[in-house]
């Protein structure tokens, strides 16, 4: 897919920490630039559950309109600290250092990219951590050709949730011939 080369500073910086460590789950580009994007049209509080190396974060903080805050957990005490460390200087970007349920005094989300795999198995804990027209991404599917979706010769129940929930109304995009998105807005 076409796509500036350029990546922005602090986007940089989390792939080098993503390399150094060997931390292989770091959020890809195409998903990075449609999670700025997606954050330049919200308002509030944006979080994402499980930082990792920093990579969602930092995309996030790139596109954030003025005045909106990202706050990001991180189960590995030891990877958090890393990663304050990285956002030390970036104002929008508040990194906590435990499991993703310490984020919810912070709750609604206008955005959050869900990426600890429990939390995105569970369409209830999403539904009550949103604002009404608050939009959840999730990332890392395999895209499918049929409905229901298929996923390893079984049908993705955790896929055909999110796409038929009424609380939300959601898509799935891809990213790329093999990984796909789901983007869930809360009605
Ligand atoms: C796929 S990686 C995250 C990648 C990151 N979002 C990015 O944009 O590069 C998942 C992360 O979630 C963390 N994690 C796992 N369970 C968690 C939990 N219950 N609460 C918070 N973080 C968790 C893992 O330690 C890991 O760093």
């Amino acid at each position: 897919m076409s796509a500036p080369t350029v990546i922005p500073e602090i986007v940089a910086a989390a792939l080098d920490l993503s390399r150094q460590r060997g931390f292989i789950t770091s959020t890809r580009n195409e998903t990075g630039r449609l999670l700025a994007t997606l954050a330049a049209s919200r308002t509030g509080t944006l979080g994402e559950l499980g930082t990792g190396c920093g990579v969602g974060s930092a995309w996030l903080s790139t596109g954030a309109a003025k005045g909106a805050r990202i706050v990001s957990a991180e189960l590995d005490p030891a990877l958090a600290e890393v990663v304050q460390k990285l956002f030390a200087n970036v104002d929008n970007v508040e990194v906590t250092s435990g499991d993703w349920s310490t984020l919810e005094k912070y709750a609604p989300f206008s955005l959050l990219f869900v990426d600890v795999r429990d939390v995105k198995r569970s369409v209830d804990i999403v539904a009550d951590l949103m604002e009404p027209g608050g939009i959840a991404v999730l990332d890392d599917f395999t895209p499918s050709e049929f409905w229901p979706p298929i996923f390893e010769g079984r049908v993705d129940t955790i896929r055909e949730e999110w796409l038929t929930d009424e609380r939300f109304t959601a898509a799935e995009m891809l990213i790329d011939a093999g990984t796909s998105v789901i983007i869930a807005t809360r009605r």
